[in-house]
């Protein structure tokens, strides 16, 4: 009776900023599930709440957490109203703020198999898929790598510069992780001949436009984007300053040394590299946790006015960047990261 005199309730309508789109979400969908079925590029990748892919900022209104937020996101990034748009579930009509990507940017996806794998450290290797296609991406993004008998995707940034007219091979550095699917097979060389799908790019870590100074934190294998990212940077002769900080337990985790030297020595502005070690004592390297260097890193740039951070590692040591870096005045629209999440953060997020 009481729908009859007051009639269904409205869906819920969504707006995103700045592109403008629109569009109703329908009864228990999520923002990000109903923005893909109206065509929307809208970032994402794993979808059940653990990469942060999906991060956007809620400028108005409401919305229900299908799981809590706060096992993917920082304190900061939800006192500043970020949401993840696949687990949200609009209670109210939204304005949200996100970057879409361009219709051309949109993933594709080619075969491809692994024509090299070079040993880094001693938990690293440089893997190098030939793909049929070439392979458009931006400096810093990811890919998606599927094989006949993987339990599902894995993702892996690329380590170096993207080729204009896209790329006929792709690298990543990828760090062994014990008892993983993917890295378990290839560190046991058992992927020589397999097919893989690859799909690409994905992710929202590229360099921003600016004048400012740069600050990369990477941890293990996520040192890949971001050699990407300067490969690329000093290919188009940005100038910025730029502070490099990369941490590691011991000296056995340092590696592409040589490559940061020669990228250092066409830099156009200052570069200065900063490893440091969290349980080694080795003379000339900072020991502690790199996320302690980035008070000294920010003052080195002349501090955080106009500052971009960039950052890829184990989640842990990004949530504590984040918190570091909004502490000393950085603003969370200037800091971008990727988190390298595993079948275990997923699990670990639902425990
Ligand atoms: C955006 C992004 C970019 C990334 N880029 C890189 C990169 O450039 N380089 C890189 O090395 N990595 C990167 N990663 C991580 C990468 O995608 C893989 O997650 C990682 O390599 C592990 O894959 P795996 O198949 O070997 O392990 P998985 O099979 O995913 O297992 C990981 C761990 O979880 C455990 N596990 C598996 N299932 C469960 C379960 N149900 N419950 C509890 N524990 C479980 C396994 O024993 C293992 O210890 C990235 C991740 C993301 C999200
Ligand atoms: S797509 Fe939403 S957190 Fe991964």
């Amino acid at each position: 009776m009481f729908k009859k005199l007051f009639g269904k309730k409205p869906e819920p309508q969504v707006e995103l900023v700045p592109s403008g789109a629109t569009f109703s979400v329908g009864r228990n969908k999520t923002v990000l599930e109903q923005a893909l079925e109206n065509g929307l590029a809208y970032p994402h990748d794993c979808t059940v709440g653990t990469c942060g892919s999906c991060r956007s900022r809620l400028l108005s209104g409401k919305v229900d957490a299908i799981t809590p937020f706060g096992y993917t996101l920082s304190r900061e990034e939800l006192q500043a109203g970020y949401i993840l748009a696949c687990q949200a579930i609009p209670e109210s009509d939204l304005r949200i703020e996100v970057d879409l990507p361009d219709a051309e940017e949109a993933p594709v996806t080619v075969g491809g198999r692994i024509v090299s794998v070079q040993d880094l450290t001693h938990d690293i290797r440089k893997v190098t898929w030939q793909v049929d296609a070439p392979l458009r991406f931006k400096a810093g993004q990811y890919m998606n790598v599927r094989w006949p008998s993987g339990p599902g995707h894995r993702s892996y940034s690329f380590c170096h510069a993207p080729a204009p007219e896209g790329s006929r091979t792709v690298s990543a550095f990828v760090r062994r992780v014990p008892g993983g699917a993917f890295t378990e097979a290839l560190f046991a060389g058992e992927l020589a001949d397999t097919e893989f799908a690859i799909e690409g790019a994905h992710g929202g870590f590229w360099l921003r436009p600016g004048e400012g100074p740069i600050l990369l934190v990477g941890g293990g294998s996520g040192l890949s984007p971001l050699m990407s990212l300067l490969e690329d940077a000093a290919a188009r002769n940005v100038a910025r300053d730029v502070v490099l900080l990369f941490g590691g337990r011991g000296e056995r985790d340092l590696y592409c040394l040589e490559d940061i030297a020669a990228i250092a020595a066409r830099w156009e502005g200052k570069f200065l590299f900063r490893p440091a070690l969290s349980e080694e004592q080795v003379d000339g390297v900072r020991h502690g946790l790199v996320t302690r260097e980035i008070a000294d890193a920010i003052a080195e740039l002349g501090g955080s006015q106009d500052l971009q951070a960039y950052m890829c590692g184990p989640p842990p040591m990004i949530d504590a960047a984040v918190a570091e870096l909004t502490g000393q005045g950085v603003a969370l629209e200037a800091i971008h990261y990727d988190k390298f999440t595993d079948a275990s953060s997923a699990a670990g997020a639902r425990a």
